[in-house]
């Protein structure tokens, strides 16, 4: 497994999982200019995201957010399909929930199924969670240069960038029923729809999720 010695990668003490991730990303990313404004996008769309998830699952949600595509870092590919690549490096340095979250990130499974990589991806815990569902919404709603983009885009965007017959293209395509289930689920919430009038607005969205996810 590829192991990159990144200044400041330790994380302990006080210091929140989120900013964590945020510096961990910005050492490994930022080398990469758009896939850093990308990735920085989806952070932001998370951080609103997550003010409406208790605290552990809202940390959660901003820092696989930045780490989502760590993948693609320089040094970290080494499968060549980045959510497994920046799984396997999150589960090096002990982060284990992340590990998980970015391997089935946006669906992940469908296109690791097409690429022959399907044990290894499930080797790692798909929560299939309100956060992953979060994440796979902030993912699919941000463009490659950290643009405001419908799914729909986003997906239109896939399809030209790789192409028919595309691992990537075919595995989004999979992807697609349950990714749209369960950003329709987030949009309601976004849009002062279910749970937005209640007290607990996390366990109202959570039941949603769930309702959807189990669907
Ligand atoms: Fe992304």
């Amino acid at each position: 497994m590829a192991r990159v010695p990144v200044a400041g990668s330790a994380y302990g003490g006080d210091m929140k999982l989120s900013d964590w991730a945020q510096d961990h990303a910005r050492v490994l990313l930022s080398p990469l200019g758009r896939r850093w404004s990308h990735v920085q996008a989806v952070a932001n769309a998370a951080r609103i995201l997550a003010q409406q998830l208790d605290r552990d699952d809202g940390e959660a949600l901003v820092a696989s957010a930045y780490l989502h595509d760590v993948g693609y870092a320089k040094g970290l590919v080494a499968s060549g399909f980045h959510p497994l690549d920046g799984a396997r490096h999150l589960l090096a340095l002990d982060q284990i929930r992340l590990a998980g979250l970015v391997a089935h990130h946006t669906g992940a499974k469908h296109e690791a199924k097409l690429r022959g990589l399907e044990d290894e991806v499930a080797s790692f815990e798909d929560e299939r969670s309100i956060v992953s569902a979060a994440l796979a919404y902030c993912d699919l709603t941000t463009g490659p240069d950290g643009e405001l983009v419908t799914p729909r885009q986003r997906l239109a965007d896939v399809e030209a960038r790789y192409g028919n017959g595309s691992p990537v293209t075919d595995g989004l395509r999979a992807a697609w029923p349950e990714l749209m289930d369960a950003i329709g689920a987030i949009e309601a919430l976004r849009d002062g729809g279910v749970g937005a009038s209640t007290s607990s607005p996390d366990v109202e969205l959570g039941s949603v999720i769930e309702e959807v996810l189990d669907s």
